[in-house]
């Protein structure tokens, strides 16, 4: 079975994941990435049964709104039942790499926002340990150097993501070679550096929920099932 149809049944089980948690004036959060683009299409039937969705960026918010999803800011919302979006990486911890798609800002702060957090990833993502794919780190730009500086000097190998802004109007560090022995540490760690908007680590807010494909089928875990 080809990947994109992967992701297209994990849209799918996301969407129906999400039913029990849904009620008229609940709000949902939205990731960013191909395999939300497939729990996007997926919500089309579902419309009718939650209040609407905070969006983790605004390529998510313009496909919902074509699905006449009504699309509203976090400050509108207030918590949210459920956040549902991909990763890059995710560990057995749940913990994860996130930002390939540059959204990372947004989708830390909606999905801290959320009551609940269902991660949807193909098995390509699922590691061991984190630290095959290169750790977006977001920056304002005039900290680019001395953030870059700072990250060498911990073992990383950053580079600055070509031609690209993020929807907030910062870069991308994308950091290669990082040993992350313990991503809650490092995340935090990484928080304190002056320029740094957001990292990519999501691990002291681990996903509550995984689903993942297992021979073509999709699978629900919980932390420890998997
Ligand atoms: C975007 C993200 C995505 O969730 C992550 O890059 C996975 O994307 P895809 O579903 O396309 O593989 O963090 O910033």
């Amino acid at each position: 079975m080809g990947q994109d149809r992967i992701k297209q049944l994990l849209g799918q089980a996301a969407a129906e994941a999400i039913k029990p948690l849904l009620t008229p004036e609940t709000y949902i959060g939205v990731g960013t990435g191909s395999t939300a683009n497939y729990f996007i299409d997926a919500l089309s039937d579902l419309k009718l049964h939650f209040a609407g969705a905070v969006a983790s960026s605004i390529v998510s918010a313009e496909r919902l709104q074509a699905q006449q999803i009504q699309v509203v800011s976090l400050n509108e919302s207030g918590p949210l039942g459920v956040y549902v979006d991909g990763a890059d990486e995710i560990d057995p911890s749940f913990s994860m790499t996130k930002g390939g798609g540059g959204a990372l800002t947004r989708e830390k702060i909606v999905a801290s926002a959320a009551a609940h957090f269902i991660c949807i990833a193909d098995q390509t993502k699922w590691v061991k340990r984190l630290g095959q794919f290169p750790l977006p780190i977001e920056v304002i730009p005039m900290s680019r150097s001395t953030v870059a500086r700072q990250l060498v000097a911990l073992g990383g190998t950053p580079v600055l993501r070509e031609n690209f802004l993020t929807d907030n109007g910062n870069e991308i560090l994308d950091v290669h070679d990082l040993e992350i022995d313990d991503p809650a540490a490092l995340e935090a760690a990484l928080n304190h550096l002056p320029g740094i908007v957001t990292n990519g680590l999501f691990a002291l807010r681990p996903a509550d929920q995984l689903l993942m494909d297992v021979d073509g089928q999709i699978q629900t875990y919980r932390v420890g099932q998997r």
